[in-house]
């Protein structure tokens, strides 16, 4: 991303830069690619560094089963359990490995947490949520993406029972969560050669929301902090909390962007996904649906052609409006589908009929295309709904011939 600065920080880098009482602030690099990419510099009251314990934090396993026999899914997120926290009730529903995606309701704190196995991206379905880190604090409400990198410690504060952006009192914080292995970046098609966005893309530089900051909490520690790491988790206690940072600079930090700033490509006949493309990560993409006009040839079809991606299993959330191709599907808000690799999937019979002269769609989903299979977890089978495999015949599904 490009560069900010948020608090005092010196005029040099590497150089001495003190304290009121004349000690040195703790410098910290938080880089990616060994030096060799973005990187941002951070200015700590305290050493970043000073661990006082450590401790494996156990987990159950996933619980992953491959998608066999090779069907398209239907998840009802709603249905799943709610509570917890945005980062510890998290449920993962479907993961390779390149990223884990999990959905959360949140109606409570969570602990500090960092990712180290790779960058984050939350999208807010409902509710809100405050993101506090090293970085700052970043409020983000329905239809935010936080973008959380690799390293960052942080800690998510939902406003569950707020009733703020129209949710009811006592309602939780409701999100999709992207884990990547590795990171998670603009498309390099809508950049320059330098990193700004170009005149074509979707969204740009003001649509970028960063982290108000620096922000330091007067809690001197020890403090806390679970770490993902490529192994499995770790709890360390620092000596001081980790919220110390006076100052920092750079082009590393989290950000939300509002998926109601994307904006829609459209054209005289049916655009292709791509054209809806928000971030790229490692081997998947995510892209966005949003409302929009539809394809404005006399004899357009506006609804997806039926089609097979040879590549990629295609995960879609649909979280507003009306799905036109999906009508007759049992697909609702809070829906998710996996059309997988080996499947040629389209609209459900009678979509491409009743969607014909239509002017446009409020449709909002976010989907998530990734390159490699999606194995399914325990609770994604729990919420599935079986017979959406039959949809497209009518729901004529006939005993399998051994
Ligand atoms: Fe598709």
């Amino acid at each position: 991303m490009y560069y900010r600065s948020a608090g005092q920080i010196p005029r040099k880098r590497h150089v001495q830069f003190r304290q009121p009482d004349g000690s040195l602030y703790a410098e910290e690099l938080m880089g990616q690619e060994g030096f060799s990419s973005d990187a941002s510099l951070l200015y700590h009251r305290h050493l970043p560094t000073a661990i006082i314990a450590a401790q494996s934090v156990e987990r159950p396993p996933d619980g992953l089963v491959p998608n066999a026999p090779l069907l398209p899914r239907h998840v009802r997120t709603h249905q799943l359990d709610t509570g917890g926290d945005l980062v510890g009730g998290r449920r993962l529903l479907l993961a390779n490995d390149d990223v884990r995606i999990s959905y959360v309701a949140a109606d409570a704190a969570s602990t500090l947490y960092r990712n180290a196995a790779g960058d984050e991206l939350v999208y807010l379905e409902s509710g809100s949520a405050t993101l506090e880190s090293v970085f700052g604090r970043i409020g983000a409400t329905a239809g935010d993406y936080v973008y959380v990198p690799c390293g960052t410690t942080h800690r998510w504060l939902p406003a569950a029972g707020a009733g703020g952006d129209g949710q009811g009192a006592g309602e939780p914080t409701r999100a999709l969560v992207i884990e990547a292995r590795g990171h998670i970046t603009p498309p390099g098609k809508y950049l320059s050669e330098r990193g700004q966005f170009l005149e074509h893309a979707p969204y740009c530089e003001r649509d970028i929301r960063g982290p108000e900051g620096p922000l330091t909490v007067d809690d001197d520690g020890p403090a806390d902090v679970l770490v993902r790491h490529r192994a499995g988790l770790t709890r360390y206690t620092y000596q001081h909390h980790p919220f110390d940072v006076v100052g920092w600079d750079g082009c590393q930090y989290p950000y939300a962007l509002s998926i109601h700033d994307f904006e829609p490509i459209t054209g005289s006949l049916h655009q292709p996904p791509p054209v809806h493309q928000t971030f790229a990560g490692p081997r998947f993409v995510v892209c966005s649906f949003v409302p929009r006009l539809f394809d404005y040839h006399p004899d357009a079809i506006p609804v997806p052609y039926n089609h097979h991606n040879v590549d990629s299993d295609e995960l879609l959330f649909y979280c507003g409006g009306d799905f036109m191709s999906r009508a007759g599907s049992g697909i609702e808000l809070g829906s998710m589908s996996l059309h997988p690799n080996g499947f040629t999937h389209g609209p459900q019979p009678g979509s491409v009929e009743r969607a014909l002269g239509a002017k446009g769609t409020d449709e909002l989903a976010v989907m998530v295309d990734t390159f490699r299979p999606l194995a399914l977890g325990p609770e994604a089978i729990a919420a599935e709904d079986a017979e959406y495999a039959w949809t497209w015949a009518g729901g004529r599904r006939q005993p399998s011939k051994v």
